[in-house]
């Protein structure tokens, strides 16, 4: 039997081709140079990322994969100036970037609105922190209530909401700030399959109506090459880049392309990637172990099939 021939995940098709080389001639929005992160923990000095490099260009949808532990987190709060930098540097539209600042929006796994607060509210903190008058704040807020699809649940408190609602307030709160870059860490995690699947259509929408640069965190390989127009691809211990993939499955997407010839073709390399065969060097696969006793096999069916 053979298998079914893949192209390689590097093959373009000239529309795609055309498309990624305009992407990268666009202005740097983010520049990241040899980004190090070592903590130094009970158990002794972790390098949770070394020397990681790459550049965002503006409405750009880039994806940042790798296998858990590998410093995906630790690199989006870096870049977020929620954690510090042991060396290399973050630069945002040229200028380096320690702080945390309204420049960058960001949208956790968990969920993080002010339980205290409703819809509405939630997006008015930040323009009023900002210094936007009241009616100003509020204002603005209801057009990106409106554009995540949330006009009717305004007045609403997050207890009141389903977890897909509740991320919706959260990219409504990021990006009423206007910031140049949004940063997603796993935003649809906890999600189940079909909510996400919706997730992923509207926050597609909204970028394409905006001019926003996004940099999504994930571990789905699908959610990856269905969304960005490249991936970074990590490895661990310590955290270092792999290879920066341009996803060759052309745009606008749509679910169906999940099974196309090029999608599949970027997943095997993603998973040879993520998932390489084990070595003998590293832990076995699980093995079958038969415990049953000598002369237990007939009566549990067991018996031997040579
Ligand atoms: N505050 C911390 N102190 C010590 N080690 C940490 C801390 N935060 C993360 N690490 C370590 O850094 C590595 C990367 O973690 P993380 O960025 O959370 O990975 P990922 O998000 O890819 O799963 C892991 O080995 C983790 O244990
Ligand atoms: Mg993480």
């Amino acid at each position: 039997m053979t298998g079914i021939q893949l192209p390689s995940y590097l093959d373009q098709d000239e529309k795609t081709r055309a498309r990624l080389d305009r992407l990268k001639q666009r202005e740097v929005i983010l520049e990241v140079n040899n980004l190090t992160k070592v903590f130094d923990s009970p158990q002794g000095r972790i390098t949770a990322l070394k020397n990681v490099s790459f550049k965002t260009h503006r409405r750009e949808f880039v994806c940042i994969i790798g296998p858990s532990g590998c410093g995906k987190s630790t690199l989006v709060r870096m870049l977020a100036g929620l954690e510090s930098i042991t060396s290399g540097e973050i630069l945002l539209d040229g200028e380096p970037k320690l702080e945390p600042g309204p420049d960058r929006g960001m949208v956790f796994q968990g969920y993080t609105l002010f339980p205290w607060l409703t819809v509405k509210k939630n997006v008015m903190f930040g323009l009023q922190m900002q210094g936007r008058s009241k009616s100003q704040a509020e204002s603005e807020a209801m057009q990106w209530v409106e554009m995540v699809g949330l006009s009717k649940f305004a007045n609403h408190y997050p207890q009141q909401l389903s977890g897909g609602m509740k991320q919706r307030v959260a990219i409504a709160r990021a990006l009423a700030n206007q910031p140049r870059i949004l940063l997603m860490d796993e935003p649809f995690g906890a999600l189940d399959a079909q909510t996400r699947a919706k997730m992923q259509a509207s926050l597609f929408d909204i970028w394409r109506n905006i001019d926003i640069t996004i940099c999504f965190i994930t571990h789905d390989l699908d959610e990856a090459i269905y969304l960005a127009d490249r991936i970074l691809v990590l490895k661990a211990h310590p955290g270092e880049v792999q290879e920066l993939i341009e996803v060759p499955v052309p745009r606008p997407r749509n679910p169906e392309q999940f099974i196309s010839p090029e999608f599949l073709a970027t997943k095997k390399r993603l998973e040879e990637l993520i998932h390489p065969p084990v070595s003998d060097k590293e832990e076995e696969p699980f093995q079958l172990i038969r415990m049953a006793r000598a002369g237990d096999e007939v009566e549990n069916g067991l018996e031997s099939v040579e």
